[in-house]
């Protein structure tokens, strides 16, 4: 497999084959996603949920991301890197955004950064970006980092209102020159409308099979998570719960460690 870049998710879109992302936060789970040719890797802020034990995005900070995709880096050799600008990274100003960004790059050696919200608020931290040099993944619908003012963890994009603000969004990003544009927790035939609007690929999360990409979190895949729109492809909490069960059990009982296991 040849080494994804930004080009290869415009050639995927004019050629319509679709894009696979998954979210990792660790050096093994990189590599296996590189070795079964995963199209790009996310290091998102959901690692608060999926593996820091946090309710929300909102305290993972730029340090966290950071250390986690320098282990994602190593593992990570033909897909594309993209790492999460997690809450104030960027709202502050362009300046902090630019930084912010480049210290994914410099530091993680990350090939793309996404961030949350519209143009029309983050515009100028997206001309910032773009101007050093990085590409800028966009992000719209169920955005995380507004979860309080969406009053929880619900899909957008319900109402004619909503609906057109979306749109115009999806616009407004693709103009302001991001690459591509996650789609998170809205309406399906909506999803697929913005993507047919689009000539940038859609990379949706519960948002149906219109986009022109998935992305879902590694966790939940595997049976750690739960979420209604994830779809679980292996029972990897029950075999690891099982394992740690085993491991005790056998200590206790004196037959691990066996002749095997021991140095004469
Ligand atoms: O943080 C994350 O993992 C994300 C994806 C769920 C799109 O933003």
């Amino acid at each position: 497999m040849s080494k994804v870049t930004i080009r290869t998710f415009w050639e995927r879109k004019r050629s319509a084959q679709k894009i696979a992302l998954l979210t990792a936060y660790d050096y093994p789970s990189a590599c296996l996603m590189d070795e079964s040719g995963i199209d790009a890797i996310l290091v998102g802020d959901s690692m608060g949920m999926a593996i820091m034990g946090l309710p929300d995005t909102l305290s993972v900070t730029l340090d966290d991301i950071v250390h986690h995709a320098k282990m994602v880096r190593r593992g990570a050799r033909n897909a594309l890197l993209i790492a999460d600008l997690p809450f104030l990274s960027y709202q502050i100003s362009p300046k902090e955004a630019l930084r912010n960004a480049g210290r994914l790059v410099t530091e993680a050696g990350a090939e793309a950064v996404k961030l949350e919200g519209g143009a029309d608020k983050f515009g100028p931290a997206i001309k910032a970006i773009l101007d050093a040099g990085i590409p800028v993944m966009g992000h719209l619908g169920l955005t995380p980092q507004s979860i309080h003012q969406f009053g929880g963890f619900k899909v957008q994009g319900r109402d004619p209102e909503a609906r057109q603000r979306l749109k115009d969004e999806a616009l407004g990003l693709q103009e302001a020159g991001c690459f591509s544009l996650v789609l998170e927790c809205i309406p399906a035939p909506l999803a697929e409308e913005i993507t047919g609007m689009l000539d940038i690929p859609t990379i949706g999360i519960g948002a149906g099979a219109g986009c022109d990409g998935q992305v879902l979190v590694f966790q939940d895949i595997l049976g750690w998570g739960k979420t209604r729109f994830a779809k679980q492809y292996a029972d990897v909490r029950g075999l690891t719960r099982q394992a740690i069960e085993d491991f005790a059990a056998e200590v206790r009982s004196g037959d691990y460690p066996g002749e095997e296991h021991q140095y004469s």
